[in-house]
């Protein structure tokens, strides 16, 4: 028999870890325990049970997202996870659903997630965010003029100043915060990183650092899982900081930050991409699209959406995957309809149909990645479902010029 019902912390103390170190996650220990409890009690949780033992789990934080200047309610799936005894009865997608309805319920605008595979949370509404760039590259071949100051250490006990620096980091279109510490706060511990920063805040707070994992050899390779800074001086001061590391570390793996290009801060990119191919040091780029966003609150999306320049207004025939996957006791079922949009410096979303409009169908996968900029309307015509008149993508596309968004956070 299958039961779904919130996380219980009392309940489920010991299956959350279970599920977690099942499918690879973690290597159980106390600390991992108490902090994987913690994580899963910092948002919203389910779980589904079957014959009374807890076999899936989903979960989310909230937090927020900037749509070019502005914040919209956001909050990220931070974890969705089976056990092998549950595979393929369903649980993830009805759960992760549910979670999707008692978010919006409760004021979330935009979702968004971190996927294993492109294709399973498309049923439930999400579409792939753009590519994230990889960075690998020998520290000694960074050329700054900026000099580092002496850092100090970091650990994962620090991981309340840690998790509040992401909070106050720069940040640019479609990038998120995540609320709850524990969000950080496992992640350190879970890969057991160690970090480099400086308390520059005005009452001395932590305010840019690298947080990086070693791969246990003396020569690296090291990788930055994230690093935090508030403003451009505070980014040059910690490309230094990984130069100075170049007399041991061979290698440094990093995901390039909101809005650099880092090939910029590295000498002869190509000679050491040819000398170091196919080795355990090898110097390269790799992109891949691992996100996916959703807007969940359309009317509330779109009155926080300022554009510059000219106005567009059209029909807007929204289908919404997740309906399918949404039980008969959840009130809200997903945001299929018809709509008039008006995008510009002033944008809106009011249900409707005006017959002197045109109208561009959608599902709201590809409505979302339009919104967000995440490809030129024109071309995700082509490859998304997303459909309407020429004269309205040639409006779209010059209305929709919005930088890359860059989620800028992986959970
Ligand atoms: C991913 C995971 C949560 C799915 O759990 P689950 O409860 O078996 O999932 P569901 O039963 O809801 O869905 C499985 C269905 O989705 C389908 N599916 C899986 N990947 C898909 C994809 N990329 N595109 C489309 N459909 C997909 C499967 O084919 C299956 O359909 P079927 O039953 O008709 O064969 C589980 O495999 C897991 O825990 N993996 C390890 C942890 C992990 O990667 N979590 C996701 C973090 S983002």
């Amino acid at each position: 028999m299958i039961h779904i019902r919130p996380y219980n912390s009392e309940k489920d103390y010991e299956a959350i870890p279970r599920i977690w170190e099942e499918v690879g996650w973690i290597k159980r220990s106390e600390a991992l325990d108490v902090t994987a409890n913690s994580f899963v009690s910092s948002g919203r949780a389910l779980v589904a049970e079957i014959d009374g033992t807890t076999e899936c789990q989903v979960s989310s934080m909230p937090g927020a997202m900037r749509y070019l200047e502005t914040n919209i309610r956001f909050s990220g799936v931070t974890a969705v996870a089976t056990g092998y005894v549950a595979r393929k009865q369903g649980l993830a997608a009805r759960l992760t659903a549910r979670l999707v309805a008692e978010d919006t319920a409760a004021g979330i605008q935009v979702m968004g997630l971190g996927m294993f595979e492109q294709g399973f949370y498309n049923q439930l509404g999400f579409g792939t965010a753009p590519y994230t760039r990889w960075v690998s590259f020998d520290p000694a071949q960074l050329q700054i003029a900026a000099k580092a100051r002496i850092p100090k250490r970091l650990t994962s006990n620090d991981w309340e100043a840690v998790h509040a620096a992401r909070l106050t980091r720069m940040r640019g279109h479609g990038a998120c915060i995540l609320f709850p510490p524990d969000v950080s706060r496992v992640e350190m511990i879970a890969h057991s990183g160690f970090g480099l920063g400086y308390y520059d805040g005005v009452g001395g707070e932590l305010s840019h650092y690298l947080w990086m994992m070693s791969e246990g050899n003396e020569s690296g390779p090291y990788t930055v899982q994230w690093m935090t800074y508030q403003n451009g001086a505070q980014l040059l001061e910690l490309v230094a900081l990984m130069h100075t590391l170049g007399d041991q570390i061979r290698l440094i793996r990093l995901k390039e930050p909101y809005g650099v290009q880092f090939q910029d801060f590295i000498r002869q990119p190509f000679r050491f991409q040819i000398l170091t191919s196919e080795g355990k040091f090898d110097n390269n780029n790799q992109a891949d699209a691992r996100q996916q966003y959703r807007i969940c609150d359309l009317e509330g999306s779109l009155a926080q959406t300022h554009l510059p320049g000219e106005t567009v207004r059209f029909n807007l025939a929204l289908t919404d995957p997740v309906s399918a996957f949404l039980d008969d006791d959840i009130a809200w079922r997903g945001l299929s309809g018809d709509y008039i949009v008006t995008l510009g410096p002033e944008s809106a979303a009011v249900p409707g149909n005006d017959a002197a409009l045109p109208t561009l169908k959608a599902t709201v996968n590809a409505f979302t990645r339009l919104w967000l900029g995440v490809r030129q309307p024109s071309y995700l015509a082509l490859s998304d479902a997303l459909s309407g008149p020429p004269e309205l993508f040639a409006a779209l596309d010059r209305v929709l010029r919005l930088p890359v968004p860059e989620m800028d956070w992986d959970f």
